[in-house]
């Protein structure tokens, strides 16, 4: 979709769709001919939150969507709203859309509800397109929009990559495949680790997760460092199990398709990375991926297999489908020797924290209060949730192994996402760090604008929270 922003008033725009947006106790503010407040005044159009109706006018179809009341609406409210236009637009076969900004408030909640709303996943399907396509986005407003509208569109647009990267099926979307999209993005730099140089690197737990698939496994390693740019080094990890059968303690058959997303957190820290530099945020980025498919063959890692982490803990794996953290592990390790100064991995973790949260929050759970408060508040302004939960080294004693320093699972049902995250904590030294467990928000998570499939989920969080470490450029 094309995205633009304008001063010229919507009907001179040439978009053959103007959406409008109605204030409960608000009158229009640019009617035409009386038309579109006689739909107000009716009850046809509705101010509630994702109502809709549709008219014409003047030549040209409205649609007229509630925004609530004034004094509630937030970029949410917009979000859900232009979501709401976006998805009658289409059934409408709406080509080219014009927003027509309400007067004091924000345009990228309009432009991402629209983008993300449009989102349509279709390399599979064959036959049965109706070709309704919304091309065209355009913003109008009576001041100048253009930097809200083209950073919106930027973080849209990579969220919907990542969207892309997580409904992919295992058999296309493999290690190499995620190599292969890192290597496409501009003005980053790109190093990729196979099999050989993970085991040569030292890092047991990840390469023994890896010990199960045919697929060559993937430390994926993305540089961005604008020149002369002050602020700490931002170290993005991400979770890139592309396929988890549980391995030897093998999940139920019960939608195991599911964990094709188990690569969500490694999608959204790599588009991300490569939003933030098309951006050209004034920020230091190093993001590390450990991408492997977690499987079953005769050369799989058993329950009761010790390993050894690159750090030099060692590790016994009680349970192979506590995969994550052992690739995890290895992976902020590495972030740390790359030079990061502040961690945060996005990962589908835990099933307990889907228990625990629903598809609402994600997990937060962090070393530091100052960046872990810096993740929740850009999150907030994301609209992207997060719950901050506790550590404690009591759960240190839910993780001791009889064997080695630790190990990967707790036999107990006891605080299923705290302890994987109290495991995490041993490999992140001094560094702050934040882990997002975002088991229940990665996918099918139920809101209006990405109902099903992968959502995208921490891709805004991560460019607003690099925005907001962006050190002023540092001009010596
Ligand atoms: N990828 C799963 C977590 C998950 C579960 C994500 C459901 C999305 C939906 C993870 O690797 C896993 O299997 N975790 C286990 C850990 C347990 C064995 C300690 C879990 O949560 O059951
Ligand atoms: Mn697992
Ligand atoms: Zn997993």
């Amino acid at each position: 979709m094309r995205v633009s922003s304008t001063t010229q008033a919507p009907p001179d725009t040439g978009a053959d769709t103007i959406a409008v947006g109605v204030f409960e106790g608000e009158g229009i503010a640019h009617d035409v001919d009386g038309i579109l407040q006689a739909m107000v005044d009716s009850g046809e159009a509705r101010p509630g939150v994702r109502k809709v109706a549709v008219t014409h006018a003047g030549g040209r179809r409205y649609i007229l969507a509630g925004l609530g009341k004034r004094d509630e609406f937030d970029a949410e409210t917009a979000r859900l709203a232009a979501g709401a236009v976006a998805g009658r637009a289409k059934e409408l076969g709406t080509n080219s859309l014009c927003w027509e900004l309400p007067h004091h408030v924000d345009a990228p909640g309009f432009v991402e509800g629209t983008l993300l709303a449009a989102y349509e996943y279709r390399a599979y399907k064959t036959g049965d397109d109706d070709g309704r396509r919304i091309d065209e986005l355009i913003v109008s407003a009576h001041h100048d929009i253009a930097d809200d509208v083209a950073y919106a569109t930027a973080v849209a647009e990579a969220a919907n990559a990542c969207r892309d990267l997580q409904n992919a099926p295992s058999n296309e979307m493999t290690p190499s495949r995620l190599a292969a999209r890192a290597r496409e993005l501009e003005g980053v730099t790109v190093e990729v680790w196979g099999r050989e140089q993970i085991e040569a690197a030292g890092m047991g737990a990840f390469a023994a997760v890896a010990r199960g698939t045919d697929e060559e496994p993937q430390l994926i390693t993305i540089r961005y460092d604008p020149p002369d740019v002050a602020g700490p080094v931002l170290g993005f990890v991400g979770k890139g199990v592309t396929f988890d059968t549980g391995g030897i303690s093998i999940k139920p058959a019960m939608k195991m398709s599911e964990m094709k997303f188990d690569m969500s957190g490694a999608a959204a820290v790599l588009e991300a990375t490569g939003a933030i530099a098309r951006l050209g945020l004034p920020v230091r980025v190093v993001t590390v991926i450990g991408a492997t498919e977690n499987m079953l063959s005769g050369h799989s890692t058993k329950p009761g297999d010790i390993v050894r982490a690159k750090t030099g803990t060692t590790i016994e794996i009680l349970n192979t489908d506590a995969e994550g953290r052992l690739v995890l592990a290895d992976c902020l390790a590495h972030a740390i020797d790359q030079g990061a100064e502040r961690l945060i991995d996005l990962a589908t973790l835990t099933g307990a924290i889907v228990t625990a949260l629903g598809n609402t929050y994600a997990g937060l759970f962090g070393s530091d209060d100052e960046w872990s408060t810096q993740v929740e508040d850009a999150g907030k302004r994301a609209g992207e949730l997060v719950w901050r939960f506790p550590l404690h080294r009591e759960y240190d004693e839910l993780i001791k192994s009889g064997y080695a320093d630790i190990a990967n699972a707790v036999e107990a049902r006891k605080a299923g996402s705290i302890t994987a995250a109290q495991f995490l904590r041993r490999f992140t030294g001094d560094v702050p760090w934040v882990h997002l467990d975002i088991a229940g928000t990665a996918n099918d998570n139920g809101k209006p604008y990405t109902p099903k499939g992968g959502a995208g989920f921490g891709v805004r969080l991560l460019v607003e929270l690099a925005r907001a470490n962006a050190g002023a450029p540092d001009l010596h």
